[in-house]
């Protein structure tokens, strides 16, 4: 695949809408609680026929401190005995969906997200696994991805070595910045120090593959500041690496409120940062693989990309295109069959349902027939920057050019300012069109009329 990248500062300005990341479609603003408990049971009958391997998703909600620019779904604690009667519930909640999955479903991918996982103590995490190892059918051959988000200030590397005994073998360590001063404003005090010392305990316990988060886009940050901290990064020579665009939205999470606005750099010098995160990494070898994210050219995603088997879920791009995803915990989102489903927001909620025996699911979406046709689109251009037309057509048993005729007139519009070109059958997202790939998938999105939807997404660039 060509990875070649323009970045073309005029276009990207004209472009910078606000828009879905696009981990899911429909987006979760589709989701609603008419999907309830019944209907994610039966997902699970019609997957249990498919019989497909499994990827789990378990949410740990806490962290000892609040970081000011955190989209996350979290919950900020002091107290680590608030984790015990949350980690109860889990249980009972992994028993209660484990029961509804024939057993034998190979668990092909495990995640724990957060908050900040290693939040609980070594026996909980223990225990956890366990659970989870005794109710799903795990694959013992290290073969798996076991994953797990680090916070490098919440990790020794003696809990690094139990880590990996209890068989995770990835680990994605948040930095996001190594300047003292946007530290500092973003309440993130974290030293260069306890980060390689993490990252050297990974390696050593033999952790096969190291992410690390980075965000453009915090206060104080300029080009020179931010270079800084990728010139310490690319000393530890991570496999993949997320360099995210920082998303503000302070009427959805209060706390970014606690920033001084005026501290925040400015759209010109965001674009900068990124004109130079893009430079570098390519320099030093990394593939752009999209949407954030870079990756070591012998790196699974960035071969996965070049085969044409990419794939994006929720936890950003995968190379399990095949297994339903399991949720378990707060918040967490499953996608099983043809539905996305949700779990409930609060502790109080989730303690009602579970101890009660029920499914904590309380929204998610069936998709119609359109919705899985156009997600196919958005995963094609997402994945691989490449929509084959009459193959979809054909595999949907549809005219591309008649059902997507509304759509022409705007991938015309696209293709006039080289964002792509439409030769060939093909949709083919030319090397100007690469950073943009949010506003081309959007095109296929029939749920985004008008500016009112687009402001519960953040800005493209
Ligand atoms: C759950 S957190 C990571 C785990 C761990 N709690 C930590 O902070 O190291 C996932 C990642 O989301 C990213 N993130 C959080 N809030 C964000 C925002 N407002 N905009 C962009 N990225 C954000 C950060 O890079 C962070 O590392
Ligand atoms: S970035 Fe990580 S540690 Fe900071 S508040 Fe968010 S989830 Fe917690």
């Amino acid at each position: 695949m060509n990875n070649a990248l323009v970045f073309d500062p005029e276009l990207l300005q004209r472009y910078d809408l606000s828009g879905p990341r696009y981990t899911s479609y429909p987006t979760a603003v589709q989701f609603h609680e008419g999907f309830g408990e019944d209907a994610y049971r039966e997902a699970i009958a019609v997957s249990n026929a498919a019989a497909r391997p499994l990827s789990l998703y378990v949410h740990l909600p806490f962290c000892g401190t609040v970081c000011y620019y955190c989209a996350c779904n979290k919950i900020i604690t002091a107290n680590r005995k608030r984790a015990s009667p949350y980690l109860e519930d889990l249980h009972r909640e992994i028993e209660l969906q484990a029961e509804l999955f024939t057993p034998g479903r190979e668990v092909r991918q495990l995640h724990w997200g957060g908050g900040t996982p290693t939040f609980i103590s070594d026996e909980e995490m223990t225990a956890l696994m366990n659970q989870l190892r005794g109710q799903f059918t795990f694959l013992d051959n290290d073969e798996g991805d076991y994953s797990i988000e680090i916070d490098p200030r919440e990790v020794t590397p003696a809990k690094i070595a139990h880590l990996r005994k209890l068989g995770f073998n990835r680990m994605s360590f948040g930095v996001q910045d190594f300047d003292p001063k946007v530290q500092e404003a973003v309440n993130r005090i974290q030293s260069v120090r306890e980060t390689f010392e993490a990252v050297d305990a990974a390696r050593t316990n033999g952790f096969k593959s190291i992410n690390i988060d980075l965000i453009y886009g915090l206060p104080f940050q300029t080009v020179d500041s931010f270079a800084v901290t990728l010139e310490k990064i690319l000393e530890l020579s991570p496999d993949r690496l997320s360099v995210f665009n920082y998303a503000h939205m302070p009427h959805l999470f209060k706390v970014q409120k606690q920033m001084d606005e005026a501290t925040l750099p400015t759209p010109a010098v965001k674009l900068a940062i990124l004109q130079y995160v893009i430079e570098k990494l390519t320099s030093e070898g990394y593939v752009y693989i999209g949407m954030d994210h870079f990756a070591k050219p012998d790196d699974e995603l960035a071969l996965a990309q070049e085969h044409g088997t990419l794939y994006r879920n929720f936890q950003g791009y995968s190379t399990h295109a095949g297994c339903d995803l399991v949720a378990m915990g707060i918040t967490s989102i499953g996608m099983v069959d043809d539905t996305y489903s949700q779990n409930v927001k609060t502790l109080e909620e989730y303690h009602e349902r579970v101890s009660a025996g029920q499914l904590p699911v309380y929204r998610g979406v069936k998709l119609t027939e359109d919705d899985k046709l156009r997600r196919a689109i958005i995963t094609e251009l997402i994945c691989h920057f490449r929509v084959d037309m009459a193959a979809m057509g054909h595999a949907w048993s549809i005219s591309f050019e008649d059902y997507f005729c509304k759509e022409q007139e705007q991938l015309q519009g696209m293709a006039a300012d080289g964002l792509l070109s439409l030769n060939d059958g093909h949709i083919q997202v030319l090397p100007r069109g690469r950073l943009l790939i949010r506003n081309i998938c959007m095109v296929f999105d029939a749920y985004l009329q008008g500016a009112e939807a687009k402001k519960r997404f953040s800005r493209v660039i």
